[in-house]
């Protein structure tokens, strides 16, 4: 058999490259460099360690490698600055590149237990997102930034329905919330909106109630940690929303559809954000939706698949409510609303 060809080594070796870079990429963010860098403008290892407050010996490897990819410039003599790309990172840069770097080290962690767990099938269910601790409290900023400009800029105003229920101060749930960034960038548009937020991991609700409370959105957004299969609560609910998180409960669908309509007043709407899962396959290798093919094999782990639109329009039909879908980010995104009208 022939060997690899060098053009096939020299492609797979920039892709690895890539790869080295998400991952020093994924320090700085999680341990704060990038962030402390910038404040400093430029600083040896020890005065970045110090001002991180983390251990110099291994800042000073981070920076050697952060140095070798690019993402810091050797600005004076054992002094290190940000590069442009090192500064795309930061958290709070406009647009930050910060998800890539979650997202990678996330994903590696999934493949290693996905390589594991092939042989006997187990999946192993939602704590394995919760296995590295550095990832769990980045994963929901990692989601917000994903999506947040999408809701502000598409879906807020393609569904009506948010709008309706501002007019009325209705109440909005939003079920696997996760660090609550739906509730609140909703309460900061709508000023009438309250909301309720759930979710079964304790570190979500904890940074959800967190920044709410940072953004004076206190008063009208509550959060609370709970499963889905046991949400209840005694006011009749306008909107239900449910982002990236249906497919986390499809297991006993019946149920939660049964609780969607049960705890909806009549006229109450439901809100389903979910990735839209192609039904042609070769729709997966467009560089836009490889990621969610991935991600699928990832969500299997947890016990999970993608959707399509038309499975969810189908459970609505089966509690009696007609769904609309309405499709965004070139057909990868689907928001499924429904009324109850009984
Ligand atoms: C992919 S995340 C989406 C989080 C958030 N909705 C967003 O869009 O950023 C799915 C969320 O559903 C939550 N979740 C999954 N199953 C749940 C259950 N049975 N009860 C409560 N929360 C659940 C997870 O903890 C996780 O935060």
């Amino acid at each position: 058999m022939s060997s690899v060809s060098e053009d096939l080594r020299q492609s797979v070796m920039s892709q690895a490259q890539g790869a080295l870079l998400l991952n020093l990429a994924y320090i700085g963010v999680v341990d704060g460099l990038f962030s402390a860098l910038a404040k400093l403008g430029q600083a040896t290892p020890d005065a970045l360690a110090a001002a991180a407050q983390k251990d110099g010996a291994y800042v000073l490897r981070w920076c050697d490698g952060a140095y070798a990819f690019g993402l810091l410039d050797e600005s004076a003599p054992g002094e290190f600055s940000l590069t442009e790309l090192g500064s795309a990172f930061r958290p709070e840069a406009a647009g930050t590149l910060m998800p890539f770097a979650v997202q990678a080290v996330l994903s590696a962690h999934m493949a290693e237990r996905a390589a594991g767990l092939m042989a006997t099938g187990d999946r192993p269910g939602e704590q394995v997102l919760a296995e590295r601790e550095t990832v769990l409290p980045w994963f929901g900023p990692m989601l917000e930034h994903n999506f947040g400009p999408l809701l502000e800029r598409d879906i807020l105003a393609a569904v009506p329905v948010y709008r309706q229920v501002d007019e009325r101060g209705g109440l909005v749930i939003d079920l696997g919330c996760g660090n609550g960034w739906y509730l609140r960038r909703l309460a900061s548009r709508f000023p009438h909106v309250r909301g309720l937020g759930l979710d079964g991991f304790a570190e979500n609700i904890e940074q959800a109630e967190r920044i709410a409370a940072q953004d004076g959105l206190a008063e009208r957004l509550r959060f609370d940690t709970g499963n889905i299969y046991d949400f209840h609560v005694d006011e009749a609910v306008d909107l239900i929303a449910m982002n990236r998180a249906l497919h986390h409960v499809w297991s006993d669908k019946e149920k939660v559809f049964r609780i969607l309509h049960g705890q909806l007043k009549s006229g109450g709407t439901a809100v389903i954000w979910e990735p839209h899962w192609p039904s042609d396959r070769a729709a997966l290798r467009e560089p836009g939706r490889r990621g969610m093919a991935f991600q699928n094999l990832s969500e299997h782990v947890q016990g999970n698949h993608f959707l399509h639109p038309d499975e969810i329009v189908a459970e609505f039909e089966q509690v009696g409510m007609q769904a609309q879908v309405y499709l965004f980010a070139d057909g990868r995104e689907a928001v499924v609303s429904a009324v109850r009208t009984d």
